[in-house]
């Protein structure tokens, strides 16, 4: 039996039935910015593996690192043990992040259900029952279940698991666009930390992009004056930082668009360059000295993968990759990229609207209903996205040539007008 045969048989897709309702497209390897097929057709990656891959694929730096430490020690458990590579990592995020105390766990979703307990567990040693979420609609955190209920409860569906999940406090999410006037979420946002201060443990917010709940780019402003109201009211401010961070809106952490500094961060994504899962929470010390220094003194978690030797090796080169600031010359190439190649699409009736920032780049269509097509169409010229509803997107390795951005974007833009045409 081929292995796709295989695949149809025994393997559950993300979102999706068993077997596959669409075709799979079947992988044979990749290189730098591109994917093979089995049938050796090459695509140029405009996905970055779901934005992990920021450096591209089969980086020989990143391969080494792992090779490296394969030999050393593959794994080893993290209760009672320490090793250098996490140390060495911890320390270069505590570095880059500006906080000090780092958990590391195994998925993006893993480091926002630690960030939410973490911030429960603060409060109790505060002694303060408070036990509910501020977040924005649109929101996305994850898939677990935590992670989930402080999703925008209509794009992640929360209907599907009824009362299972708990009920958070949403707010309006900051007015679309990096200038916009964002007075009237930022009035909703005072009046709900007013209104709930007293139940309320921390507001968790993915600052100056909104990810997979819509591609949304958002004022600083509205970060900065977040950053406010958490220290006014003792709510702890969670950056999830795991689709923004390492450099994909230009800065290091999105964050640093507006200047502050969160209680808590989460990182994943692009932290092993790709190559492995892994992920983080990280704190300020006021945070894990409140914690340690309460009757409880512990934080309540430990996954059997924590501490991987081989992510933490190869999460350190891929930081290390990112010291000499090369990387973010290339991200200012792709935006003005983005920029420039994204004009087109504004004039297409299909589309609603553009924007980008760093090294995304988004058209959002009027019409949700062509996103399968519109992903056929690319891949039969050469070109990997996966849009979701309404959104056509790209979110690049910082290491892609430029011919071959422009060649995702004009793809993108073809795409749509093959529809239009029709
Ligand atoms: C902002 C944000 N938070 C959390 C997650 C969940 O990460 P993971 O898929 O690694 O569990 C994602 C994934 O897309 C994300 O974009």
């Amino acid at each position: 039996m081929n292995w796709i045969e295989l695949d149809k048989k025994h393997v559950w897709h993300p979102y999706n039935s068993m077997p596959s309702k669409s075709d799979l497209l079947q992988v044979k390897r990749t290189d730098k910015t591109s994917i093979f097929l089995e049938n050796d057709d090459e695509l140029i990656d405009g996905m970055s593996s779901w934005w992990s891959c920021i450096h591209g694929y089969n980086h020989p730096k990143l391969t080494q690192a792992l090779k490296n430490q394969l030999d050393i020690m593959p794994h080893i458990m993290f209760g009672g043990i320490a090793h250098e590579k996490a140390s060495l990592l911890c320390e270069k995020l505590a570095k880059i992040s500006g906080l000090n105390s780092v958990f590391l766990c195994d998925s993006g979703s893993v480091s926002v259900e630690v960030a939410l307990k973490t911030t429960i567990q603060y409060q109790e040693a505060k002694a303060k029952k408070k036990y509910k979420f501020i977040a924005l609609k649109h929101a996305y955190h994850g898939d677990t279940l935590a992670a989930m209920s402080v999703c925008d409860p209509d794009n992640s569906m929360h209907s599907i698991y009824g009362s299972y999940l708990p009920s958070h406090i949403f707010t309006k999410a900051p007015e679309l666009g990096f200038d916009s006037d964002c007075t009237n979420s930022i009035k909703e946002l005072e009046e709900t930390f007013k209104k709930h201060e007293n139940e309320v443990a921390g507001f968790i917010l993915e600052p100056i992009v909104q990810g997979a709940g819509g591609m949304r780019i958002y004022n600083p402003i509205f970060l900065k004056k977040a950053r406010e109201l958490c220290t006014k009211y003792d709510i702890l401010l969670i950056a999830d930082e795991i689709a923004t961070g390492f450099g994909h809106t230009g800065k290091m952490f999105a964050c640093e668009w507006a200047d502050i500094k969160p209680d808590i961060m989460t990182v994943g994504k692009g932290l092993t360059g790709g190559y492995m899962t892994m992920a983080a929470m990280i704190t300020s010390k006021n945070v894990s000295d409140t914690i340690s220094n309460s009757k409880l003194g512990i934080l309540m978690h430990g996954p059997t993968f924590m501490g991987n030797p081989l992510a933490c090796s190869v999460a350190l080169e891929s930081l290390n990759l990112l010291d000499d600031n090369t990387w973010k010359k290339n991200v200012l190439k792709i935006e003005q990229i983005f920029t420039k190649e994204l004009q087109s699409a504004k004039e297409l009736t299909l589309v609603n609207s553009i924007r980008n920032i760093g090294a995304i780049g988004v058209i959002e269509l009027n019409d949700e209903s062509y996103a399968q097509e519109i992903q056929d169409y690319c891949v039969k010229n050469g070109v990997w996205i996966r849009p979701f509803g309404k959104l056509i997107y790209s979110i690049v390795a910082y290491t892609i040539k430029e011919e071959d951005l422009i060649k995702i974007i004009k793809t993108m833009i073809e795409a749509i007008k093959s529809i239009k045409t029709k």
